[in-house]
């Protein structure tokens, strides 16, 4: 089944990666192929891999890797001209009632892009004592009452999104709650599957596949990844492996944050192989 899936700043991504007729293009995070589609409309002849953690997404026609971008080096061993990390998860995820990605809906609390990983966002919050938790949701959340919640949370040891959310909302004051969950849900999401480390290894194993003058692009969706993208491109310039041809990352126009509101948070970064 095709979900319906804007890909984000399309026009930028087609634009830095300039795909060719018989060069050969790696989506990292293929999803349900929005930005592949706009690399072979740009260039029908160009060869596209495409790699996604989630065993649901694609079509039969695409080629694609399941596999973790965590572990590229092992997946990928040909040369490519240009790659692309389309990070987080895909309107498909967040929109799919039963993944329990999403404040919307209540479900059991999944959270797994990858759905042969046996670790839930529930067996997490099981398995971490309040302090690791606690620190989770500090560090991957920004969560400013991340102790308070964390001591609700191990009490209470919530099975679903909703349930969750309740334990939440009670545990702090003032009226930001919805802020407060949404960093919540973030930062179980991002530990559940180990996204930032992923990424680390990812764009380490990325840069070598990378021929001379091919580039790489990166779209993150929260500071904590793009972070780790601005200082991992920095200290490759510094080294003379890569130039970065973006010195502040590339936001959505006003006009595409309206028509899509994934793309608001967005920032992209490119670098190119020297
Ligand atoms: C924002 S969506 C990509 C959407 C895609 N660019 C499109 O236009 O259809 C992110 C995708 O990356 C996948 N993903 C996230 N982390 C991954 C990882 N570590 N390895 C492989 N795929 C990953 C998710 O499963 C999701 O399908």
């Amino acid at each position: 089944m095709k979900q319906q899936h804007i890909p984000v700043l399309s026009n930028k991504v087609v634009e830095f990666l300039n795909p060719q007729t018989g060069k050969t293009y790696l989506d990292c995070t293929y999803g349900f192929g929005g930005h592949a589609t706009k690399l072979k409309v740009q260039s029908a002849k160009c060869k596209v891999i495409g790699i996604d953690r989630d065993r649901d997404i694609g079509t039969s026609e695409d080629q694609i890797i399941r596999g973790n971008f965590g572990d590229l080096k092992d997946l990928v061993k040909e040369k490519v001209d240009g790659i692309l990390f389309d990070l987080g998860v895909s309107s498909y995820q967040i929109d799919e009632p039963s993944r329990g990605f999403s404040i919307r809906f209540d479900a059991p609390l999944d959270m797994r892009m990858d759905k042969s990983q046996k670790l839930t966002a529930y067996d997490l919050i099981v398995k971490s004592d309040e302090e690791e938790l606690g620190r989770i949701f500090k560090e991957y959340g920004e969560e400013r009452f991340s102790k308070r919640i964390a001591r609700k949370v191990k009490e209470k040891l919530p099975k679903t999104t909703f349930e969750l959310k309740e334990i939440v909302e009670k545990a702090i004051p003032g009226w930001k709650k919805r802020e407060s969950v949404a960093r919540i849900f973030q930062a179980l999401r991002i530990a559940v599957n180990d996204e930032l480390e992923n990424l680390k290894k990812g764009l380490a194993a990325a840069v070598p596949l990378l021929n001379p003058g091919g580039r790489i692009v990166v779209i993150s969706y929260h500071s904590l990844e793009d972070r780790i993208v601005k200082w991992f491109f920095k200290e490759q310039e510094k080294d003379g492996i890569l130039k970065i041809l973006t010195k502040k990352p590339v936001r959505a126009e006003e006009e595409e944050q309206k028509e899509n509101p994934r793309s608001r948070p967005a920032k992209l970064r490119a670098a190119e192989k020297l």
